[in-house]
Formats: C-alpha cells, sequence, structure tokens
C-alpha cells in the first residue's frame, strides 16, 4: 500500500461505503491499477480534470488538446492528473434551452468532484453555460479548483470582410430577412461564420464569463482571452495544471477566493467589458453558491462609474482575439484599478494586485481605451425598475439605440415564444416602428429555461421599411452577442404573475433609461381587475424527472436562476463533507 494510507487525500479521500475503509482503499486501487498506474504515482497529490468534450460542442473542440497540457503541467509540479466527464452544454444544441441545463451541469460538477477522489480540480469549460455551471458546482463543493476555458475561436472571413459567431450571425441573418441580401449569400456566410474550434469570438457570454472569472482571481492570470487554436492557450493550460497542485497543497479553496470583493472585481469588470446581460445573471448564481447577494442597486451604483473601455462586438468594433493581442484582461484591469479591490487572493495564491503588477508591460493598442476617453461613458448595463419591472429589469444600454433609451409607446403584446413566432411576421400586425413589443412567458418558468429571444425579430414588414430598432420587453435573456434596445429579465416573470403578465395591446409603456426606470401606464385598478382574471400558463410532461425539479425550483433572475435548495447558506460545507 502507499505511504499516504493513513492521510485523507488523495486516493483516500471519499472512499466507497463497503463498511470496511481498508478494504475499500484496497479495492479502489485494485482498480485504478487496471490502468497501469504504480503505487508511487498513486501517492502524489490527485488532480482532478473536468473534461467537457462532446461532438456536439465546437465551443470546446480543443479539449483533447487542453486536457494533455494542463496534464503535463500538474505532472511537471509533481501531481497525478486524472480527467474525467460531465456533461457538456452547447448554446445550438440544447433544447430547449442551455440555461435549463445550467443548473444540471452545476449538479454534476459539484457531486462528481465531491463522489470521487481528488485535491484540486482543474475545470475546463468555455461555451456559454458551462463555465457558470462549473464555477456553482465548485463553489459548492468547496475544493481547490481553477478554471481554465477553451478560448474563443478565430475570426473568419467573407468576401473581404472579418465574421465572427455570432454578432455576425445576427447582423447577416437580420440583412437577410430584409431582403439585402440572397439565399446564395446567407449560404455562404454560413461557412465563414465559425472557421474552427472555440467559443465565440465576441463579447458574447463565453468571453464575458471568461473576463469575469479571471477577474474574480478562480483563473490563471491571461487566461481569459488566448485563443482555442494558440500556443498561449495551452501555456495557460500547462500553468492550470501546475496551479492546481500549488493550490492542492495550500488548501486554496473557493470560498478564500470568490469573497464578496472579488465578485464586486467581476461585476466592475463585467461593466468595463461592455459584458453580456448573461454575466449578471449567472454572478449571481455563483455568489448565491457562496452565501453573497449581489445587490442590483450597487450593481447600477458602479455602472454610473465604471466606463466600458473595450471595443469589442456588439457594444463596439473588434474581436476576442484583438483584445488578447492587445494584452489581455490586464490592459482592461490597469484602466479600471481605481475601482478595483486589489487585495483579493487568485488562484496563484498572491493577490489580484500583485498580479496587475507583475503582468507584462503596458504597450500601444488600439482595442482597450483609456478611461478618460470611453467607448461609452457608463457601464455596460443598467438595471431598471418601476411597476412593470418592481424586482428589476436589465438593459444593456451600450449595445441600444441613443434615440430610444427615452421613449414612450404602445404595447404590442406576444403571449409566448410561439405567440411571436407565428405572428410577429404577418402583414396584418397592427405595428409600427415606435410602438414597444412585449413578449411574455419566456422567463425561467414561462418558456421554461428563460431562453434568449429577448432579441425578437423586427417584425417583417418594418424590418423590409428600414427599422433596425424597437424598444423590446421580456422576461427573457438576450445572446451577448445580440444589440438593440432590449429589455430583459423582467422580474418577477409573467409566469409567476409578474406585472409584465397584465400587459395588454395598446397600453403605454415608457423607457427612461437615464432615470432607470421602466413604467407601464395603466391604473392600479385595472392592474388589479387583470391580475384576478389571470391564468397562469400550465406545461406539458411537467409531472417527472428533470422538468419537474426544474419548475418547482427554480428561482427568479435577481436570484441567478439557481435551484432554491441548491443556494448556500454561508460556509455550510465543512472540511470533513468535501
Ligand atoms: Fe459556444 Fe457561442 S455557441 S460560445
Amino acid at each position: 500500500m502507499g505511504k499516504n494510507d493513513n492521510a485523507n487525500t488523495g486516493m483516500r479521500k471519499g472512499l466507497t461505503s463497503y463498511g470496511d475503509a481498508g478494504f475499500s482503499l484496497f479495492l479502489r486501487k485494485a482498480f485504478i491499477k487496471g490502468m497501469g498506474f504504480t503505487d508511487s504515482a498513486l501517492d502524489r497529490p490527485i488532480i482532478g480534470i473536468i473534461d467537457t468534450g462532446s461532438d456536439y460542442n465546437a465551443c470546446h473542440g480543443n479539449m483533447s488538446d487542453l486536457i494533455d497540457a494542463t496534464k503535463r503541467g500538474i505532472m511537471l509540479a509533481g501531481g497525478l492528473p486524472i480527467a474525467f466527464p460531465t456533461i457538456s452544454i452547447h448554446e445550438s444544441f440544447s433544447h430547449p434551452t442551455s440555461m435549463y441545463l445550467r443548473n444540471l451541469m452545476a449538479m454534476d460538477t459539484e457531486e462528481m468532484i465531491r463522489a470521487q477522489p481528488m485535491d484540486a480540480v482543474v475545470m475546463i469549460g468555455g461555451c456559454d453555460k458551462t463555465v457558470p455551471a462549473q464555477l456553482m458546482g465548485a463553489a459548492s463543493a468547496n475544493l481547490p479548483a481553477i478554471q481554465l476555458v477553451t478560448g474563443p475561436m478565430r475570426t473568419g472571413s467573407h468576401r473581404g470582410e472579418k465574421v465572427g459567431a455570432c454578432t455576425d450571425c445576427r447582423r447577416f441573418w437580420g440583412r437577410y430577412r430584409a431582403g439585402e441580401i440572397d439565399d446564395q449569400e446567407i449560404a455562404e456566410v454560413n461557412d465563414k461564420l465559425v472557421p474552427g474550434t472555440g467559443t465565440c469570438g465576441v463579447m458574447g457570454t463565453a468571453s464575458t464569463m471568461a473576463l469575469v472569472t479571471e477577474a474574480l482571481g478562480m483563473m490563471a492570470p491571461g487566461g481569459a482571452t488566448p485563443p482555442a487554436v494558440s500556443a498561449d492557450r495551452r501555456r495557460i493550460a500547462e500553468r492550470s495544471g501546475e496551479l492546481a497542485v500549488q493550490m492542492a497543497a495550500s488548501d486554496l479553496t473557493p470560498d478564500k477566493i470568490m469573497t464578496e470583493k472579488a465578485f464586486e472585481n467581476a461585476l466592475s469588470v463585467l461593466l468595463a467589458i461592455g459584458g453580456s446581460t448573461n454575466g449578471i445573471i449567472h454572478l449571481t448564481a455563483v455568489a448565491g453558491r457562496m452565501g453573497i447577494k449581489i445587490d442590483l442597486d450597487r450593481f447600477n451604483e458602479m455602472g454610473r462609474n465604471v466606463p466600458v473601455i473595450v471595443d469589442l462586438k456588439p457594444s463596439g468594433t473588434q474581436y476576442m482575439e484583438d483584445l488578447h493581442d492587445a494584452g489581455g484582461l490586464v490592459t482592461v484591469l490597469r484602466e479600471i484599478r481605481d475601482h478595483l479591490h486589489l487585495d483579493c487572493t487568485t488562484v496563484t495564491g498572491r493577490t489580484l494586485g500583485e498580479e496587475i503588477d507583475d503582468a507584462p508591460a503596458r504597450f500601444t493598442q488600439n482595442v482597450v481605451s483609456d478611461n478618460k476617453s470611453p467607448l461609452y461613458a457608463e457601464g455596460s448595463m443598467a438595471v431598471l425598475r418601476g411597476n412593470l419591472a418592481p424586482r428589476g429589469a436589465i438593459i444593456k444600454q451600450s449595445a441600444a439605440s441613443p434615440d430610444l433609451m427615452v421613449h414612450r409607446g404602445r404595447a404590442v403584446v406576444f403571449k409566448s415564444i410561439e405567440d411571436l413566432t407565428l405572428r410577429v411576421d404577418q402583414d396584418d400586425l397592427d405595428v409600427t416602428k415606435d410602438d414597444v413589443l412585449v413578449l411574455q412567458n419566456a422567463g425561467p418558468k414561462g418558456a421554461p429555461g428563460m431562453p434568449e429571444a429577448g432579441y425578437m425579430p423586427i417584425p417583417k414588414k418594418l424590418a423590409a421599411a428600414g427599422v433596425k430598432d424597437m424598444v423590446r420587453i421580456s422576461d427573457a435573456r438576450m445572446s451577448g452577442t445580440a444589440s438593440g434596445t432590449i429589455v430583459l429579465h423582467v422580474t418577477p416573470e409573467s409566469a409567476s404573475g409578474g406585472p409584465l403578465a397584465l400587459v395588454r395591446d395598446g397600453d403605454e409603456i415608457e423607457l427612461n433609461v437615464p432615470d432607470r426606470s421602466i413604467t407601464l401606464h395603466v391604473s392600479d385598478e385595472v392592474l388589479d381587475k387583470r391580475r384576478q382574471e389571470l391564468v397562469l400558463p400550465v406545461h406539458a410532461n411537467s409531472d417527472r424527472g428533470y422538468r419537474k425539479l426544474f419548475l418547482e425550483t427554480v428561482t427568479e433572475a435577481d436570484l441567478g436562476c439557481d435551484f432554491d435548495f441548491l443556494m448556500a447558506q454561508p460556509a455550510d460545507t465543512t472540511a470533513d463533507e468535501r
């Protein structure tokens, strides 16, 4: 037997229950030796590597390369790497939505970290929901954990123009709907938008989550931006493996890194990068696993002071590969340094401030502006409140139309995503460019799974007449790659009987972003009457399995859409339970 048999580390952790611990360890070692391990190897710190590769997931198409590089880093630092799978979620291959599956992946991650013997874990994710799911799982398991992402894809080229998923997917599709490009060109574009493996190359949710995770301190410094297919990406994987061995030795658990101050750092970065609105939901969910509540009013206050300084689509013009060439996240951190808590610990065991100070020197670049000449004077997002959204709604103001930021218009209501799909392009739809499109029942419970349906299409007849943007309001989410004057995450959601469910065609709605308000101009008496007559939607097949669990326990957007029973009380995990 090995020298560590009496310690609660490595192979001895979490023994399977046979009523005889010695036999459990004996059996475990017998099986793993079937793969050729020696006692000497099994005596080393064991570092798990979460493999989320899948033939459905091009965003994780470099997984085996990254696992190889991570293993190298672990072994060079004296550890034993053991890779294991969890589920993989790709945006376009997740019915009904990837958000519906995020909490399932978080449970899978948490339980497999707990169930299998390991002293630390490297979590490899990338595509939108995978990183928050892994952080949520790691937060609850509270074992030393480091996030590695697969990295952004490179850009492609269409007829001489640089393109990349998925802001350009939406832009070209919008042009196709408006009749500006034909069937042949849209087919050509389809071949070019995703030129290789990696996550979406704009400031979508994947890029956003990578950057805020580095800011949170849970990723190797410089780990957010290297492209998926690059030597830098493999070097970060090797470094992540090495760091995981150090973290195991020092028992650097997530609760020592993901503190309230660290979440404020992540929120400042979310505002400065023009990040995806999904970022606020995911950070709320991860914080909720640590027993920390993200205060939306505080987030709003921060947004008045932290400007958007990163020129990436959809708020700007460039791509993630450009941000990497501009120095990556540290270039942003330097500019917003005054807004950061520099004493927060990171996965290196050093502080964020120390990592910023020791990063490669600043140089002239054209992606990150200084904070005196920002792309947008305020943070990318604003939280709206009012009688239409008593617990809040979000607008990505940096990607909205300036002339619609204060707007009053007549509501055109769609009762569900199906209703929207059926009617939005009908010639006889009573709609003008000054109206406000309202989508109900597309929230966490309503859809279910809070799809990215908030980016409602401009009705075809208006699009054909050249209308590019309208005020759109829903309890849904929006892809970080989309843009427009779009109010999202209206809470409480309509399927819970929130005020959004009470809006009717012709009601007047007023959006005032500078005042942070959203108002339904209907009297309380009329709203009370509508509330009494309201019939909430009932989903088919909701009485079994994961769907039942989801519908019964998912929380609203202001709580991160986590399951209520997974949110933590502070410090609810003891070392013995790990
Ligand atoms: Fe995976 Fe965009 S679809 S990151």
